[in-house]
């Protein structure tokens, strides 16, 4: 039942009832995970519930009992999970032993990605189960709760494109470590180190970049782009627009990399394996 009524889809052309007007009724049959439909449909929402179990399980362990080795060769290369590392990079010395950079900085990108828009469809689908899945019955309870958007206990999903300038920033500051992997005791190279945090920040700039928020930020005030400034913002709208229909596997790539990376350099500070360089001169 939505708002009342059946379940149904528009259909072009169709009239009947008043509130059936150009509608048809979908078989849905009723109860939780029931469904006429013959295709593994639970497949996505457990891979992707499982994913992000893990992911945050990893994170908590990680954070909170497991962070050593979080860089290697005096912070020249410095885990995803912990990069930005403000304690280091500006000197805060006298804090709680305890204390992480990490700890300082995740709440921005938890709430960026916590408030993300294709997020919200995971966690609808995958721990609320409201809906469960297109044609597949929900438990009985969602049906009287129905989806309210931004509002309720959902509210704080209004603040996205203010994280989104946050996360801009943890961006930027992402890159600036990637350029510190390629400092050697005065001499410019790269190592394997640098490979992987370079491609985890493109990763996640392809995230950004193609995030809805990011793309309202350049097309949705302007009407036309001609000229100026205008000209650059159409550009990026345009860019956006395009990356933004992949946002699924933006989000998903590089919250994998963030994993990834964590573990290589956690391998290398404990020296399991070794970061092969390059440098000049
Ligand atoms: Fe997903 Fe903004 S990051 S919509």
């Amino acid at each position: 039942m939505q708002n009342g009524q059946p379940y149904a889809v528009p259909i072009q052309g169709i009239t009947g009832a008043p509130w059936m007007r150009g509608y048809q009724r979908l078989p849905l049959v009723k109860g939780f995970g029931k469904t006429q439909r013959i295709d593994n449909w639970w497949n996505q929402p457990a891979i992707m519930a499982a994913a992000l179990g893990i992911a945050m399980i990893y994170t908590g362990l990680r954070v909170i009992l497991l962070d050593g080795s979080i860089h290697y060769e005096n912070h020249r290369v410095t885990s995803p999970i912990f990069s930005p590392d403000i304690l280091h990079m500006f000197h805060i010395t006298n804090h709680p032993g305890w204390m992480n950079s990490a700890m300082l900085i995740l709440w921005i990108p938890f709430g960026f990605r916590g408030t993300c828009y294709y997020m919200r469809k995971v966690y609808h689908r995958t721990f609320l189960q409201n809906p469960t899945a297109c044609l597949v019955a929900k438990p009985n309870i969602n049906h009287g709760v129905g989806y309210s958007g931004e509002r309720g206990v959902f509210i704080f999903n209004n603040i996205h494109r203010y994280m989104l300038y946050l996360a801009v920033i943890i961006l930027s500051m992402k890159y600036y470590d990637v350029i510190l992997t390629m400092r050697f005791n005065g001499s410019w190279g790269f190592s394997l180190g640098t490979l992987v945090l370079a491609f985890e920040s493109f990763l996640l700039t392809m995230y950004v970049v193609s995030c809805h928020a990011f793309r309202h930020l350049f097309g949705g005030s302007l009407d036309q782009w001609r000229g100026g400034i205008s000209t650059v913002a159409g550009w990026m709208f345009r860019f956006s627009s395009r990356h933004n229909a992949s946002h699924n596997l933006w989000f998903w790539t590089s919250l994998t990399m963030v994993f990834l990376g964590d573990i290589f350099v956690l391998s290398v500070a404990e020296g399991v394996i070794t970061d092969p360089r390059f440098i000049m001169g």
